[in-house]
């Protein structure tokens, strides 16, 4: 049964060649789901080549590991590793019909990137983007072709959590959409069709949570004991973990965009401001990081 809102898988586009911007954690890992699951050529870009080798490099390294542990055959890595590249040279996109960007989470930074892509691809080309929190509406306002903007968003980590919001900006059209289900489904992924709101759902409900916590910190409470108290409760992962999986400094925006929303509901912290603008790992081999509590004990924030 289709779920309500979800066009019919008719009007999806076929996916032959697929684009990444960005090469950091999350676009690698991106590509590489990508590879595996459409076997088709999947191309990434980022500022400079030294990054875009790094997420190749990340993309090879992981066949390598899959191979290893026996869950990819030889032909099958060879092939991927045939299908996949890297380049500063943005023309290589022109023929890729479904781009997603995974950059820094900031507006302006992400309309840019659709203005500059816009001019590569050809028109019908899905742009889809993995942003947290940021409005598509807002993030295709300038575009010729709004109607081809999605939001595919993921969690860490992406080979693993099955979970992928698909979001369908207002002027995103039922193509784009019927084409995001069908490549989620070949993702084997498991997709919902969100609303286009701050952070969405997910992140809007894990960042009250991740918040909260920090409000605690904040208002003197140490941040081990506040990461150790939720063992009792079984989740997953305690929380200062999953902010160090999301990334301190993403985790960050995402609660500025809401913040900003929201401002009763969603603290800005001054606490984690300091650990990002330090550009400091929440943990150490799985520790609290020592310089993070060093930062805290050093007065107000
Ligand atoms: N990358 C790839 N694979 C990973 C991985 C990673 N970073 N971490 C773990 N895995 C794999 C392991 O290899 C293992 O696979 P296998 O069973 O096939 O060998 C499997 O996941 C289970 O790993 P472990 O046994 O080591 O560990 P756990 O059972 O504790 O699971 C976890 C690890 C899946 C990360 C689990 O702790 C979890 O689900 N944590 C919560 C994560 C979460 O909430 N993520 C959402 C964050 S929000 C977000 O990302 C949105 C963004 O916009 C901010």
């Amino acid at each position: 049964k289709r779920p309500v809102g979800v066009p019919d898988a008719k009007l999806a586009r076929k996916v032959t060649k697929v684009g990444i911007v960005g090469a950091g954690l999350m676009a690698s890992q991106l590509a590489l789901l990508f590879l595996r699951r459409l076997q088709v050529p999947v191309v990434l870009t980022d500022l400079d080549q030294a990054r875009v080798d790094k997420g190749v490099a990340y993309v090879n390294e992981q066949i390598d590991k899959l191979v290893g542990k026996r869950r990819m055959d030889a032909g099958t890595a060879a092939k991927l590793r045939g299908l996949i590249s890297g380049s500063v040279d943005r023309s290589v996109f022109a023929d890729a019909d479904f781009v997603i960007e995974a950059v820094f989470e900031n507006l302006e930074l992400k309309k840019q990137i659709w203005a500059e892509f816009e001019k590569i691809v050809k028109p019908e080309a899905i742009l889809a983007t993995n942003t947290s929190s940021l409005s598509l509406t807002e993030m295709a306002a300038d575009l010729e072709h709004p109607e081809r903007v999605v939001g595919f968003h993921f969690f860490n980590p992406v080979a693993v959590l099955p979970l992928l919001e698909i979001i369908k900006g207002e002027k995103t059209d039922d193509a784009t959409v019927a084409t995001a289900f069908a490549v989620g489904k070949e993702l084997k992924k498991s997709s919902v069709l969100v609303k286009d709101a701050p952070a969405f759902v997910v992140n809007r409900v894990l960042t009250r949570f991740t918040s909260e916590v920090f409000k605690a910190i904040d208002a003197g409470t140490p941040l081990d004991v506040v990461n150790e108290a939720f063992d009792p409760m079984g989740l997953p992962m305690r929380p200062i973990a999953l902010l160090q999986l999301v990334g301190p400094a993403v985790a960050y925006h995402v609660g500025e965009t809401l913040h900003t929303a929201f401002p009763d509901r969603f603290v800005d912290s001054p606490n984690l401001k300091k650990i990002v603008d330090a550009g400091l790992p929440l943990l150490v081999d799985d520790e609290i990081n020592a310089e993070v509590v060093k930062l805290l004990d050093a007065g107000d924030a």
